[in-house]
């Protein structure tokens, strides 16, 4: 039996505007604690989010026009911190580029794998979006739990982009599920489970 934690009633979901790495920012090819492999990993996680996030936005807001006005409100608010995110991680990922890192592999491989998923129906989409943004929440509950600790070291506006993402996420968390609920409320469950199938 699964446990479907109910979305709050007070859920408010809050884009902010934010701007960060005006002035570069990123003083060194490693910039978390020289540390390689550190570095390579939220470099690596930061180029999956601009074209992953595109695709997270495309999904939910093809049903935008088959929900209630509540669910209507978060979703154009989930794209409006999406959006903004990925703005930022652009910011970002320019300038691990200009450091050497190889921006452009790993955005081509997201890019290969996401063509792949857009070839299936709207709701198989909705349902690979849902598995991500879990993913997702996880991490950023993980990082915001330990207090950012994961970046002790980095430099002081990089803490603040991941940090003000990792808040948002959690914010969002939610609402593509509560999305999928709504679209297959008239399937029975198994079939519902089933648009997650790959095949
Ligand atoms: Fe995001
Ligand atoms: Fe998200």
């Amino acid at each position: 039996m699964v446990d479907i934690t109910p979305t709050p009633a007070d859920l408010k979901i809050n884009p902010r505007n934010l701007r960060f790495h005006q002035d570069g920012g990123m003083p060194d090819r490693w910039w978390l604690n020289g540390d390689p492999v550190a570095t390579a990993f939220f470099n690596a996680l930061s180029c999956t989010f601009p074209k992953g996030e595109k695709f997270f936005m495309d999904s939910v807001r093809h049903y935008r026009g088959a929900v209630g006005p509540e669910l209507q409100q978060q979703i154009a608010a989930f794209i409006a911190q999406e959006a903004v995110h990925s703005r930022e991680h652009v910011t970002f990922n320019k300038l691990a580029s200009d450091h050497g890192y190889p921006v452009d592999i790993l955005e081509a491989r997201t890019g290969h794998v996401l063509r792949a998923v857009r070839q299936r129906s709207p709701v198989r989409q909705l349902a690979a979006t849902c598995a991500l943004e879990h993913f997702t929440a996880i991490l950023a509950h993980q990082f915001l739990k330990s207090g950012a600790s994961d970046l002790a070291g980095a430099p002081k506006e990089t803490v603040k982009l991941w940090s003000w993402h990792a808040m948002e996420e959690i914010e969002h968390k939610s609402v593509t599920f509560d999305t999928f609920l709504s679209v297959t409320k008239h399937m029975s469950r198994p079939d519902a489970t089933r648009c997650g199938y790959w095949q």
